[in-house]
């Protein structure tokens, strides 16, 4: 007979799994660690595949199943979809699929900027896929029906992150070409609607004017999986045993180089595994 107090107790003690398409959701992870320190967590980037920004809905949402069964598997108690692209394109299918609870990021992030903008003219960068399923607007639309969304994709930043080219004078560049049609719209926050983005946030902050406030959505989810955990009964009490565990589907060495440039200390647990069959 299996007691419910020592299964709940069990369940609490289990990872979140956070998955992304490649780096981008450490900037997720790196704020799940410091605001809930007890977590352990299972991380999937899909290194193989990415980016997913500019591959169709349908590649996107088969791709993100597989991840989320692979998850699943690992005994994960939360699913964080630690990505604009599978959060727009796939998010309800994924909830709907999965026996367990999945925080995405769109509508944190949607919700954050709507406390900072005072014009209600707000920015949204994002990949192509993000931009194209236009969540972004829906929500903040539903939200409140006033605010303005200028929404630019940005196709070429996922691989510059990706290669680690943060604060290189060609991603500026970019940076700047991308997001000069958004300036004229005089908005006064922008929303990094793409966890990639968090890690070239100070080389995007100098292409904008001082005055544009900048949303980092992986701030806002970190808070949202607090929220929901707590509902749930899931936060995990226990002050002594987290940790962390790393997947790719390809290149754990650069994996785990570049990764070391963000977090600031090396990954000890990164190890790669095939989920494409
Ligand atoms: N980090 C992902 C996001 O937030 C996108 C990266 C990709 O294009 O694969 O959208």
């Amino acid at each position: 007979v299996t007691d419910p107090l020592r299964q709940a107790a069990n369940q609490k003690e289990q990872p979140i799994g956070v998955f992304d398409s490649g780096l981008g959701g450490l900037t997720v992870v790196r704020q799940l660690q410091e605001q809930l320190p007890n977590e352990s967590i299972i991380y999937f980037g899909d290194t193989a595949r990415v980016p997913y920004g500019n591959k169709g809905a349908e590649t996107i949402r088969r791709f993100s199943l597989q991840v989320v069964r692979f998850l699943e598997e690992q005994g994960v108690k939360l699913i964080v979809i630690a990505c604009n692209t599978v959060s727009s394109v796939a998010l309800e299918l994924i909830q709907e699929t999965a026996g367990l609870p999945v925080v995405g990021v769109i509508e944190p992030g949607a919700r954050a900027a709507l406390h900072l903008s005072n014009s209600k003219r707000i920015g949204v960068i994002g990949t192509i896929a993000t931009i194209a399923a236009g969540k972004y607007p829906a929500i903040l639309n539903s939200l409140d029906s006033e605010v303005k969304v200028f929404a630019q994709a940005c196709p070429l930043l996922v691989p510059l992150v990706e290669e680690g080219w943060l604060d290189s004078p060609v991603t500026e560049e970019i940076a700047r070409i991308y997001l000069a049609p958004l300036l004229p719209q005089k908005i006064d926050c922008l929303i990094l609607g793409c966890t990639h983005y968090p890690l070239i946030k100070t080389t995007i902050s100098k292409v904008i004017n001082g005055n544009i406030q900048i949303v980092d959505s992986a701030i806002e989810t970190a808070l949202e999986v607090r929220r929901v955990m707590q509902r749930q009964g899931l936060l995990n009490d226990n002050t002594s045993r987290a940790t962390q565990l790393f997947y790719v589907s390809d290149f754990p060495q650069k994996f785990e180089e570049v990764a070391q440039r963000l977090l600031g200390r090396p990954l000890v647990n990164v190890k790669q595994v095939n989920i494409d069959d």
